[in-house]
């Protein structure tokens, strides 16, 4: 059971999620990891490759900031299910269609919370031969990395807490939200 309770708090199954990061203050970090891609890019085409399901609206509001010539395509990875923790295997649910080799690739991800997504899918593009590849992911949960991947566009670092809103879901929901919610702390 789950309800959008009083408009400042959601709860799913009697856990609390308070307001986290508005509309606002995404929006305008967006624009700012945008305005560096545009200038670390100057001259070049990427080729923006967003995970699914999560990084969808980040990926669509990033890009809109984009005023380099750029190329989008997705991969669809699982690994959660319907938990709040990480399975610790990752699913490949839908592959590249873009030609990779030569290309200069952004890997646009929601969060990196293990890392193990991004490890998986840097070890997958490994085997092609890219121009270059870096990373962008709206959040990162500093203290819950458990391999060694270099995030290069980070919106924000945050708590080891879990966090839904904005692409964020928890078993599918909460992906619309404008803002992002995370866990209160039980009191
Ligand atoms: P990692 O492979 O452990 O780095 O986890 C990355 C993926 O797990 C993200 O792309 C998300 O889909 C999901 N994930 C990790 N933390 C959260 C969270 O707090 N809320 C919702 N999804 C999360
Ligand atoms: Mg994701």
């Amino acid at each position: 059971m789950s309800s959008l309770g009083k408009k400042d708090e959601i709860i799913i199954n009697n856990d609390v999620f308070v307001p986290y990061l508005t509309e606002e203050v995404l929006q305008s970090r967006i624009k700012e990891l945008a305005e560096q891609i545009n200038v670390d890019y100057a001259g070049k085409t990427p080729v923006f490759i967003g995970v699914l399901n999560g990084a969808f609206l980040f990926l669509a509001d990033l890009i809109k900031s984009i005023n380099v010539d750029c190329e989008i395509d997705f991969f669809k990875l699982s690994s959660y299910g319907d938990q709040k923790i990480s399975s610790g295997n990752v699913k490949m649910l839908k592959e590249l269609n873009c030609e990779v080799d030569g290309r200069d690739l952004i890997i646009v991800e929601d969060i990196v919370d293990s890392g193990l997504s991004i490890k998986f899918i840097e070890d997958l593009i490994g085997n092609s031969k890219p121009a270059s590849m870096k990373v962008a992911s709206l959040l990162v949960k500093p203290k819950s990395l458990m391999y060694d991947v270099k995030i290069d566009y980070i919106g924000f670092e945050i708590p080891s807490k879990f966090v839904v809103g904005y692409g964020l879901d928890y078993a599918q929901k909460y992906r619309n939200l404008r803002s992002i919610y995370i866990l209160k702390e039980a009191e």
